[in-house]
């Protein structure tokens, strides 16, 4: 088999440590959540063990449900938060997440170079079309899928376009001649499409150095397909190894149908980090994450999923492959997940309910030790379903730390990852030109 490449690894600034419980930790800087010192701190952890990047999810909407009890998507302005940190590092990439729905690809086009500039060379885009928010910017509902996508393309063409409608080599800032621009170089666009009608040319030159590399993070069809056509990373949700491996294989046939090679595009699923110095310590801070969550809402969880309703169970009694009800149509990834779950491992209604499916989003999971999370990501890596993870350590200030401190190290020693940057930019930590 041809070796494969090293990890690619992002750091989520998601505060994914202090969610549930984690906040009310007294070291949880909570207060200190809107200021940039918050998110520098993690970032400069990241760049001293030369990760590829750190990552901002952000929505264009506040969910009131959680608010009460967590913080929930209440956060600064993606974009805004790296050129914050852009000045504060050197070296690692800067994806900032920006929605193709619900904003305007002029000014997206601007913000994105600008940060470009601003961390000379460091910016990414996690192009997003949005889970919500549409009523923020005078929408009734969100279009449908194969539509959103179809605004993404354009959007993204577009922004492309404008990236290149003022060339880097049109200034000249000749002193002696006193010519400051060539404006032969600098076109406009003229575009009239199905979405959008753009002038341009973009009022800043593109950054004289590598382009900003694409993230997506998107899961149906539609969305895996511009993904594969667009995207040098996707930001993925894959709950066990048989999610990533169909996720793979989907995108790899995608991206050939497409002309790229299947290496061209990325796989990163989030990776849930629960981290303890013993497992029986990491166990320990799971179920104090997530102690507020009541039954009911778990049970709840198994009954939409599955149409499984274990509300008169004993906690002892075994949920085995027999007991599941003939699966949906469509089957949904928690559905799917769970199904596999059960029929692998028949587990008893307490553990079933304690699962991290049902109390937090269905990405990849460990509970553990570093050398337990080493093993698994190994495993995956060297099956080839992954090209990376971005980490969302969970549950306590201190599993971040073990995450950023011990295991990337862990992971750089097993010959896994990067042990020094090669490059400044970052294309150049994913080898792309
Ligand atoms: C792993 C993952 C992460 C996402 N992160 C964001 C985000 O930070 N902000 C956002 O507005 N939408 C986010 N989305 C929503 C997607 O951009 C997309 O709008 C949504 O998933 C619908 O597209 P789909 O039908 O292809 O999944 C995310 C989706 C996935 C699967």
């Amino acid at each position: 088999m041809a070796t494969r490449r090293k990890l690619c690894i992002g750091m989520s600034l998601a505060p994914t440590w202090l969610s549930g419980e984690g906040w009310r930790a007294d070291d949880s800087n909570i207060d200190g959540l809107f200021s940039s010192d918050f998110a520098l701190d993690i970032a400069r952890m990241a760049e001293a063990v030369h990760l590829d990047f750190v990552f901002r999810p952000d929505t264009l909407y506040l969910p009131m449900e959680r608010l009460e009890q967590s913080f929930g998507f209440t956060s600064l302005d993606s974009t805004m938060l790296m050129a914050a940190i852009a000045r504060e590092t050197s070296h690692i990439g800067l994806v900032t997440t920006v929605s193709t729905t619900l904003q305007q690809p002029y000014l997206v086009a601007r913000q994105l170079m600008s940060l470009h500039w601003l961390s000379k060379g460091r910016a990414g885009w996690n192009i997003v079309t949005a889970m919500q928010g549409q009523e923020n910017f005078g929408m009734e509902s969100l279009p449908k899928s194969e539509d959103r996508y179809a605004e993404a393309a354009e959007f993204t063409d577009v922004v492309h376009r404008l990236w290149a409608s003022f060339p880097a080599d049109a200034v000249l800032a000749d002193r002696a001649s006193g010519r400051y621009a060539d404006t032969s170089k600098i076109h406009p666009i003229n575009h009239v499409g199905r979405s959008y009608r753009i002038k341009g040319p973009l009022n800043l030159p593109a950054y004289p150095g590598p382009r900003v590399p694409l993230i997506q993070a998107g899961a149906s069809g539609a969305g895996r397909d511009f993904a594969a056509a667009t995207a040098d990373i996707v930001f993925a949700m894959t709950p066990d190894f048989d999610a990533a491996k169909e996720l793979r294989d989907d995108l790899s046939a995608r991206a050939v149908a497409h002309g790229r090679a299947p290496e061209d595009i990325r796989v990163l699923p989030g990776i849930g980090l629960y981290l303890g110095e013993t497992r029986v310590e990491a166990e320990a801070l799971f179920s104090a994450t997530h102690a507020r969550i009541p039954r009911e809402r778990r049970l709840d969880k198994v009954l939409d999923a599955l149409g499984l309703d274990l509300r008169n169970w004993p906690d002892a009694r075994q949920v085995t492959a027999a007991d599941l009800p003939p699966a949906k149509p469509r089957t949904a990834m928690l559905e799917a997940r769970l199904r596999r779950l059960i029929t692998a491992e028949a587990p008893t209604v307490a553990q079933l309910l304690n699962r991290h499916e049902l109390v937090a989003a269905p990405h990849w999971t460990i509970v553990g030790t570093v050398e337990d999370a080493v093993a698994e990501i190994a495993e995956w890596h060297g099956a080839g379903v992954i090209d990376g993870m971005i980490l969302a350590p969970c549950g306590s200030t201190r599993s971040m730390h073990i995450a950023l401190q011990q295991l990337v190290p862990a992971l750089a020693r097993a010959g896994l990852f990067r042990s020094a940057y090669t490059g400044t930019h970052f294309a150049d930590h994913l080898g792309i030109a």
